[in-house]
């Protein structure tokens, strides 16, 4: 039908800008599961069963390939859902990769081994269960040596996101940004590495200082998934038009939504 965009709440539509502006003839059906956000704070078990719940949802919806525009789910449950949960004729990817790849210099399926990169110095913001789950800092060595990273834990701040309360956002990002850099004064690169944070990307870029380059995850991700239907056109489906549902209240997501991407957006009940 067409490709599914899954994250916890709002944040995935930072994602969904940059594919739809990448990949503007492709369908999506957009789903946020805005009642159980955040996922930050939940057991590895709790983001697994309801990251399961929500791409089952999105499988009903007639979706062959749903990506997860959630780094907390792509960290916490996506390796145990390829494992054991996804049926063969369906794909599950995630958001993590494509930003490695960028950041280690390759190319989709350069599987050779670790090398050095250019980048020495990476923080990672992130949500606690992105951070614990250490799901980054194993896909990197997959990949590069050499690479310091420091992690930040940035709690609060998906949720003042998903109430739009951008002041307290805002001061959390320059506390949390205070907090790395007592760990590591000059970081290289920063990752946003939690969709919703791109929508507070210019108070990470000044509590960071123009030396730090803020790495843009939806670009990258726009770009590996034109890559992918280039390579498997027929994930795309046959849908028209894209729809966007949530399992909080529509109208107050509707709202929110149209007040982060500046445009209509219109959510119905999951
Ligand atoms: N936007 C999500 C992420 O990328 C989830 C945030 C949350 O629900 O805590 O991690």
């Amino acid at each position: 039908m067409a490709v599914g965009i899954f994250d916890s709440g709002l944040g995935g539509l930072t994602v969904l800008d940059a594919v739809q502006k990448r990949l503007p003839d492709v369908p999506f059906v957009y789903l946020g599961d805005s009642a159980h956000a955040p996922y930050g704070v939940r057991t590895p078990d709790d983001i697994y069963d309801l990251t399961t719940a929500a791409v089952q949802r999105l499988f009903d919806e007639g979706c062959d390939l749903v990506i997860l525009a959630c780094n907390t789910a792509s960290a916490a449950a996506l390796r145990r859902m390829q494992e054991s949960w996804i049926p063969s004729d369906k794909r599950v990817l995630g958001v993590f990769v494509p930003l490695i790849e960028a950041l280690t210099e390759r190319q989709w399926g350069d599987n050779s081994p670790p090398r050095e990169v250019a980048v020495k110095h990476v923080a990672l913001f992130a949500t606690p269960a992105t951070v614990s789950s250490r799901a980054f800092q194993r896909e990197l060595a997959f990949r590069a040596i050499g690479v310091d990273v420091e992690a930040q834990a940035c709690g609060g701040v998906v949720d003042a996101i998903e109430e739009g309360d951008f002041v307290l956002a805002e001061a959390l990002v320059r506390s949390h940004v205070d907090a790395l850099k007592r760990k590591m004064p000059e970081p290289d690169a920063a990752i946003l590495g939690c969709t919703h944070y791109p929508l507070m990307a210019q108070a990470f870029q000044d509590a960071l200082g123009p030396k730090a380059t803020v790495l843009s995850q939806a670009d990258l991700v726009a770009e590996s998934l034109a890559d992918y239907l280039t390579r498997r056109p027929e994930m795309i489906g046959g849908g028209t038009g894209s729809t966007f549902l949530t399992t909080g209240d529509p109208k107050r997501v509707s709202d929110r939504a149209t007040q982060f991407l500046r445009r209509q957006i219109t959510f119905t009940a999951a």
